[in-house]
């Protein structure tokens, strides 16, 4: 079994507490971590929410959001991490006593005070002036705000500059739980720890890079929510374009925050703007109709919705992205995520240029690609040309050298959120974006939905279980390129 370092002991006060992040994602984390022995029994772990439930009722809804994890372990020792919970039930969009109730559970040693925001941002604000009239926003608070950050940038800067009023910069943990899974991650280590590949990590023998998030599932409970985002906000504003930073940043000086954040800014930075001219030519944005998914019918994106207005959100999104810079320049980008496809595949795939000099036959001039797998089957290949053997001539076969971490590692994954959470106690920023990078996304993403808007982009359709509209692939097709389904 591995090793895992105790953090110092933490309270915790989930906002939220009953919320579906909270039960799916948060619970669950924190319940792993203390079965690993991360987890001091002087920790406080603090749901909050409006539902005026007793704290047994919160430990059996804790119960409920644990039970595939208990159905695991061989020790679960469950009354030992019940005696961590508390609940208090409590409109947190309003001052009074309840505040003060909150400050008197929390463990007064200097250990770190973690208050996430597992809520809607439209109460991030209130939360936060609270939390400082009630003094809670110490040098050892630290404040977790989950996305979306804002629907746009102007709403984007009013959360961070209303938080900002109440808590210093280098206490706030913007989550996004892409960071926190183990291959992109294994991204870093693979990009920075390996000599061989920086020689070759740009446009002298990049011919392009495919990033794709296809998910099979629909709208989980979610319509309402969703039909107000769609998959740019949704999706792309955060995970897709942390992806891409990661992948074309320039190696930082150090692994600390500042430096990584800095890194990952050039790259949002140098993103070169739709305009309502090169929007079309460039983009597809779709929505799911109904269709099959492993067999099962799938009910269309609007038949899911239970309302009468035709909803014109895209639930599908594939862009040509230019990275403006000396690295880059002239490498394409092709992103591309989606609600109700065929299966949930998440990769990031290079392509190499083709060898420059013909030896073989046309046919066998398939290029190197390194494709990084982020879910499932995490792992990494690359494709690479060798000679079939036998005495049939010089045959060549497309081989992966494959590096999978089911076939390496025998450990369980942590979920993103243990490792993120046991970050934030630990006070590490790295896996967290600040405020400067939210926003440069959120400019880049304006100006891809404005230059939509006054384009009047259309909207296509792509039948449910499929891999997108077959515009999606006239966008790389154009291009004399395909996207990589494997
Ligand atoms: C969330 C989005 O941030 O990420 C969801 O709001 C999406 O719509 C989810 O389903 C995907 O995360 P994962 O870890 O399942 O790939």
């Amino acid at each position: 079994m591995a090793e895992f370092i105790p953090v110092d002991p933490f309270d915790i006060v989930i906002f939220g507490g009953t919320g579906d992040l909270s039960k799916r994602k948060l619970i669950p984390a924190l319940f792993h971590r203390f079965l690993d022995g991360q987890i001091d029994p002087s920790c406080r772990i603090i749901g909050v929410a409006r539902s005026e439930l007793t704290r047994d009722e919160f430990i059996a809804l804790a119960k409920t959001a644990c039970e595939s994890a208990l159905a695991q372990c061989k020790e679960c020792r469950w009354d030992d991490f019940t005696a961590l919970l508390e609940y208090i039930a409590m409109d947190v969009t309003s001052t009074g006593p309840s505040w003060d109730k909150l400050k008197g559970y929390l463990t007064n040693d200097g250990r770190p005070h973690v208050f996430y925001l597992a809520t809607t941002p439209l109460i991030y604000i209130d939360i936060c002036n609270a939390l400082g009239e009630v003094g809670l926003n110490t040098s050892n608070a630290r404040l977790v705000l989950e996305k979306p950050i804002g629907t746009d940038l102007a709403s984007a800067k009013a959360i961070n500059a209303g938080v900002g009023a109440v808590f210093e910069e280098k206490s706030i943990y913007r989550i996004d739980h892409y960071l926190g899974k183990e291959t992109v991650q294994n991204l870093i280590v693979l990009r920075f720890a390996n000599a061989l590949l920086e020689p070759v990590w740009s446009r002298t023998a990049i011919d392009h890079v495919q990033i794709t998030v296809a998910e099979n599932l629909g709208l989980e409970g979610r319509a309402d929510y969703y039909d107000r985002s769609g998959a740019v906000r949704d999706m792309v504003q955060n995970h897709l374009l942390q992806l891409l930073c990661l992948t074309a940043m320039e190696p930082p000086n150090s692994l600390d925050a500042d430096d990584v954040r800095i890194e990952k800014i050039k790259v949002l930075k140098a993103l070169k703007p739709y305009t309502a001219e090169t929007v079309g030519h460039n983009t597809t944005r779709a929505q799911y109709a109904a269709g099959l998914i492993k067999g099962e019918k799938v009910a269309s994106y609007k038949e899911t919705l239970s309302s009468d207005v035709e909803s014109k959100t895209e639930t599908f999104v594939a862009l040509k992205v230019k990275i403006q810079n000396g690295r880059w320049a002239d490498v394409p980008f092709y992103l591309r995520t989606g609600k109700s496809m065929g299966d949930r595949r998440s990769s990031i795939m290079i392509q190499f240029k083709p060898t420059p000099h013909p030896l073989f036959d046309k046919a066998d001039r398939v290029p190197n690609r390194l494709v990084m797998r982020l879910q499932p089957d995490e792992g990494m290949r690359l494709f690479m040309q060798i000679k079939e053997p036998g005495p049939g001539g010089m045959r060549l076969k497309y081989l992966p050298l494959d590096l999978s971490y089911a076939e390496n590692f025998t450990v369980r994954y942590p979920d993103a959120y243990e490792r993120l959470l046991m970050d934030i106690v630990r006070g590490n920023l790295a896996l967290f974006m600040s405020r400067d990078e939210v926003e440069a996304a959120w400019r880049w993403v304006d100006q891809l939905l404005a230059s939509w808007d006054e384009a009047g982009q259309p909207l296509e359709t792509y039948a449910a279980g499929t891999q997108g509209p077959s515009q999606s692939a006239m966008l790389l097709d154009r291009d004399g390129r395909e996207w990589w389904e494997q």
